[in-house]
């Protein structure tokens, strides 16, 4: 064992600091044995899905004096590969557990005395979200405002040096028309039941600095794309199905416009913001990238045709233009000027780099793909394409 009370040999959980007390009855030296030997203890919820697994790595790595403690259920979207290689880390913790349940929350906070918390965890897909709305309200609502009664309880109005941490989406903003770009003061105008529970949320985290002087702070981003993202969203789950030569579903007229941001871009954001973002603030963070879908999609296709061998234009015959999402965004667009002039932040990564790069993960790691899509997947895969 070493000094930090992690067993190696089992090495998924740190051993009992507790020395025989029950919980909540740890004298307060054992509680802050912690304090001693981390310099911070940060909550990361979510920490198994794609974007909470590259900040769970980023922080590991960077932040040894930290002591990370990723929270999440693991659902069908989160998953221990996306950090196999941080789990041996000593200032690593994975606890598995569900934001919904408030007791268990109230006990992990007094358990680790966290000081700050950056919150990923979430029902993340908007089909999804129109098929099934309430774990959507469960999960981004409900599981949000839980966290935020453990920190307040946990904290008790002795803010000092502590942070709640929001991540969300610039899907909030609504829908932009041709030309403009989302500010952090554009107003909230959410369509789907995805992005009416990530506003919730955020109202809610707005609510609780407002009311009780929670420091809070939040962080609205455009879409990411990278390695370990669950192939339910665009760009996995087309490289999957042009590596497989399956049709390749565009919603519409494919004229759709999103803002693409590699997914190593957003961590050092949220780093960013997270070590010098101002409390009661909001950050937009976005790629400076807009592609149509139609165009992106001829992207990824040519790209592929290249990597596998193929002839020019063959991955582009797979496309099959089928029924739109109800209430479909028409484009979002970022203004990230605020965080390139308030903290120096800008992408690191060019949107062709970036997707080659995405591309080659996913072509090298066909274990990890054939994992996920294995099963319910399937199941998930013929119910929301088959009648389309
Ligand atoms: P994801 O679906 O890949 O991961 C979500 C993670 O949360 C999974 O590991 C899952 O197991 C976990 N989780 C879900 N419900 C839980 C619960 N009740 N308790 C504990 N853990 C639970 O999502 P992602 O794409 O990595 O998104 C992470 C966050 O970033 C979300 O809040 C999302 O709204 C936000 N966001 C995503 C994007 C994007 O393009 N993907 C862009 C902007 C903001
Ligand atoms: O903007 C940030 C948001 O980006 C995040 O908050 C969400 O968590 C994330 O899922 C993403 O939402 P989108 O709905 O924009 O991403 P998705 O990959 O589902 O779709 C991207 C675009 O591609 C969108 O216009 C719908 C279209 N699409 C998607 C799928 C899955 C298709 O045409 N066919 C498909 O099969």
């Amino acid at each position: 064992m070493c000094f930090c009370g992690r067993d190696y040999e089992r090495n998924t959980r740190p051993v009992d600091l507790g020395g025989g007390f029950a919980e909540g009855t740890r004298p307060y030296y054992v509680k802050n044995l912690l304090k001693i030997m981390f310099k911070k203890s940060v909550l990361i919820t979510g920490g198994a899905g794609f974007i909470g697994s590259h900040v769970v790595r980023l922080f590991v790595n960077k932040y040894p004096d930290y002591q990370i403690v990723n929270l999440d259920a693991l659902t069908y979207a989160g998953n221990l590969e996306n950090v196999k290689d941080v789990e041996k880390q000593p200032n690593y913790v994975f606890e598995k557990g569900d934001i919904r349940v408030a007791d268990f929350l109230k006990n992990l906070f007094e358990k680790y005395n966290f000081d700050a918390v950056i919150h990923l965890a979430a029902e993340s897909h908007v089909d999804r979200s129109i098929e099934n709305p309430l774990a959507f309200v469960e999960t981004n609502v409900i599981g949000t405002v839980n966290l935020l009664n453990a920190a307040k309880n946990l904290w008790k109005n002795d803010w000092r040096d502590k942070l709640f941490y929001h991540i969300s989406t610039d899907e909030v903003y609504g829908s932009l028309g041709k030309t403009g770009l989302f500010t952090e003061n554009t107003a909230y105008d959410p369509h789907s039941p995805y992005s009416a529970s990530k506003a919730a949320s955020d109202h809610f985290v707005r609510s609780y600095h407002d009311t009780y002087g929670l420091p809070s702070v939040i962080s609205n981003c455009s879409n990411n794309y990278g390695p370990n993202q669950f192939p339910e969203k665009l760009i996995p789950l087309f490289i999957n199905n042009i590596k497989l030569q399956k049709p390749l579903p565009v919603y519409g007229d494919g004229q759709y416009t999103r803002d693409w941001l590699f997914v190593i871009d957003h961590a050092r954001a949220i780093d960013m913001i997270f070590h010098q973002g101002k409390t009661g603030e909001t950050y937009n963070i976005g790629g400076f990238n807009e592609y149509t879908n139609i165009d992106l999609i001829h992207l990824l296709c040519d790209i592929m045709d290249e990597k596998l061998g193929r002839p020019k234009g063959s991955s582009r015959n797979l496309i099959t233009f089928v029924k739109d999402r109800p209430g479909h965004d028409k484009r979002y667009a970022i203004d990230a000027t605020k965080i390139n002039k308030e903290l120096g932040w800008k992408p690191s990564v060019n949107f062709e780099e970036g997707l080659s790069k995405t591309i080659d993960w996913y072509l090298e790691n066909e274990e990890w793909l054939k994992n996920v899509t294995s099963g319910e997947y399937q199941k998930y895969y013929d119910e929301m394409y088959g009648g389309r």
